[in-house]
């Protein structure tokens, strides 16, 4: 999977795909991405890419003319599955979402700021619209960085053991049991006995009454 970001800020993603499983996504040649600064397209001699709103409301919204020749500069070179923008205002991102989208071969994610992005960048471009939860960031940034973790984990061959993206919190419609390591006795706090009795029935009988627990009394919404 190939993902192109248009940003205002490349700089703010330094590091998040350098590391952990995002980085060894690229390793293994399973995923590449692109930083594109959207200032870079701008034509503008002070290289303005935002401007005030027709109809005076406060704050600055983003011209459509450098994302357009971004975007329509990318649009030569790849066919893509999506082009997300990143938004407050978008469909709340769930697991079902980050499952469909990781199966796509080229997305395209840009990066709003200020008061948002000319409405015709929308209707022109844009063919999802997503958000990262129902609270406001100061730019798309961070939730594409969320949206690429979410999606990258899933593209199969990524994790060694695949299992582990199924059992994830959110696949079976429950979050994720309680999970245990060394020591046995930490100052007087033991794992539970069941999970050192080998009986694998048992295991996975106190898994679900503890995923089912946990789902309750933290998203009983998603029950
Ligand atoms: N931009 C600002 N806030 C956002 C959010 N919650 N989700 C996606 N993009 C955003």
């Amino acid at each position: 999977m190939h993902i192109d970001i248009l940003t205002l800020f490349p700089e703010m993603f330094t590091g998040c795909f350098d590391q952990s499983i995002l980085h060894r996504a690229q390793e293994k040649g399973l995923f590449s991405y692109q930083l594109h600064n959207i200032r870079d397209y701008s034509t503008d001699k002070h290289k303005r890419v935002d401007d005030y709103p027709y109809g005076g409301e406060a704050g600055m919204v983003m011209k459509i003319e450098p994302i357009a020749a971004c975007i329509e500069h990318l649009f030569t070179l790849r066919t893509y599955d999506q082009v997300i923008f990143l938004t407050p205002d978008g469909e709340v991102l769930n697991q079902s979402i980050a499952n469909e989208l990781s199966m796509c071969n080229n997305l395209m994610m840009l990066c709003g700021h200020y008061k948002g992005v000319d409405e015709r960048v929308r209707e022109l471009f844009i063919t999802r619209e997503i958000s990262i939860g129902d609270y406001v960031l100061s730019g798309g940034e961070l939730p594409a960085a969320v949206l690429c973790d979410t999606i990258v984990r899933l593209i199969p061959g990524v994790l060694n053991d695949e299992t582990s993206a199924l059992s994830d919190s959110f696949q079976y419609g429950l979050l994720s049991p309680p999970v245990y390591t060394r020591p046995y006795d930490f100052k007087g706090h033991t794992v539970p006995q069941v999970l050192l009795s080998g009986n694998e029935k048992l295991i996975e009988e106190w898994k679900l009454q503890k995923a089912e627990e946990r789902t309750k009394k933290n998203r009983p919404d998603i029950l």
